[in-house]
């Protein structure tokens, strides 16, 4: 990831980024001149045609803005198989992921639990992003057009529970949250409203909160946090969990994100909360700038995960890293298995990437909640769950 300067965006993607800009601009006008900050997220992420992950731009891999475990190395879906196996059986055999990216993690997935002799009835896709669906549809087509008749797009989540496997990698950090600040007296919010910069007509307001839920959510933390702690809440996450609860009849629901327990998430140090930024390899902490163009993210509290999961009768089966989760689900004996090939140095190098604690080792964190299911996961040998 580069420190450097932001490179400037090519002139289609800044006329791009005039025309997110404009709608956003008209909202913050027809509000009265400011917009909460989780608004102005969910627009330029998602508004429709025209949001980062809503319109053409290329996001993930070495030519887009950021990489993500599955794009990095097969090693990573091959060892997610591996945990999907031991629970793909007879009755339990659909797959459902969330926010399938570039669709790599997918085929991949099923590419290794066909030479499992595994595979899942159907392999269903949620995806908010139409043209992400398009280019999904590509890379299934390409890499295993012999499965492709087990994969369908759903436009809602299912109306039947599912017996099976919920996946879903880096979804929870791309949902919309609210930014606040903890005052002396109250709580305030971070709003989105227009100034005069020549770069960017979107600056901060800081406002008392109305919102009475994150008011009490804040107040719920001030004896452990600072005055003029910086962070965020999901809101948006326990209706997810719910919802994503009331679709499994029994299996798994796999989430793994870049996240902490709550005690880490609101650190007294970490006064300046998570909201981060990707554009062309360089994060930086500054939504407000390249809009439409770069990603906008914010760390997960897996605490209030497990909270969510736990209310809506899930039961969280298992919380750990990532370097543990792929070690127990068989990365070194897949790793080992390809000692003669021929790039044999560069999956190495690729799996490290995966694991070391300076990477995405420690930071990524795999969180399985279950419905009817007795078994221990094969993923979650080091258990942290005590940590939540
Ligand atoms: C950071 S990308 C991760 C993509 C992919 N899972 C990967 O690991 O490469 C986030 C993905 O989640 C999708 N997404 C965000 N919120 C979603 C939601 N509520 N339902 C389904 N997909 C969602 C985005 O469109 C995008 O595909």
């Amino acid at each position: 990831m580069h420190t450097s300067p932001l490179p400037p965006p090519h002139p289609d993607a800044a006329a791009h980024s005039q025309r997110l800009t404009r709608a956003i601009v008209q909202t913050i006008n027809e509000a009265g001149g400011a917009i909460p900050f989780v608004k102005f997220m969910e627009q330029a992420l998602y508004a429709p045609g025209l949001g980062y992950y809503s319109a053409g731009i290329r996001k993930f891999g070495a030519d887009g803005d950021f990489i993500t475990a599955p794009e990095i190395s097969p090693l990573f879906s091959q060892c997610l198989a591996r945990q999907c196996q031991q629970i793909l059986t007879d009755d339990n055999r659909i797959i459902l992921e969330f926010g399938a990216g570039s669709g790599i993690m997918a085929a991949e997935l099923l590419k290794e639990l066909e030479r499992l002799d595994c595979l899942p009835s159907q392999y269903l896709i949620l995806e908010i992003s139409a043209d992400l669906q398009q280019r999904q549809r590509e890379t299934l087509q390409a890499q295993v057009p012999q499965l492709l008749e087990r994969v369908q797009w759903l436009e809602h989540l299912p109306s039947e529970p599912l017996d099976g496997i919920i996946l879903a990698n880096e979804v929870l950090d791309a949902m919309p949250v609210q930014r606040f600040r903890l005052d002396e007296q109250g709580v305030s919010e971070f709003y989105v409203g227009l100034g005069d910069s020549k770069e960017t007509p979107f600056v901060w307001q800081l406002l008392p909160t109305r919102d009475e839920a994150l008011r009490s959510a804040v107040e719920s933390l001030r004896p452990i946090l600072p005055v003029g702690y910086v962070s965020e809440i999901n809101f948006a996450l326990p209706a997810w969990i719910q919802s994503v609860a009331e679709i499994l009849a029994s299996g798994m629901v796999l989430l793994i994100d870049y996240g902490f327990p709550s005690r880490e998430y609101f650190h007294p140090q970490r006064d300046q909360g998570t909201l981060m930024c990707h554009y062309r390899h360089h994060a930086h902490s500054e939504p407000l700038i390249l809009v439409g163009l770069q990603d906008i993210t914010a760390h997960v509290n897996f605490t209030a995960v497990a909270e969510a999961a736990h209310a809506a009768g899930l039961h969280v089966s298992g919380y750990t890293d990532q370097a543990h989760f792929l070690l127990a689900s068989g990365l070194p004996e897949l790793l080992s298995a390809l000692e003669s090939s021929q790039n044999y140095l560069q999956q190495a190098q690729q799996a490290k990437t995966l694991i070391l604690p300076s990477e995405m080792g420690e930071l990524f964190k795999v969180m399985a909640l279950t419905r009817n299911l007795e078994l221990s996961l094969l993923g979650f040998a080091k258990d942290e769950r005590a940590r939540l």
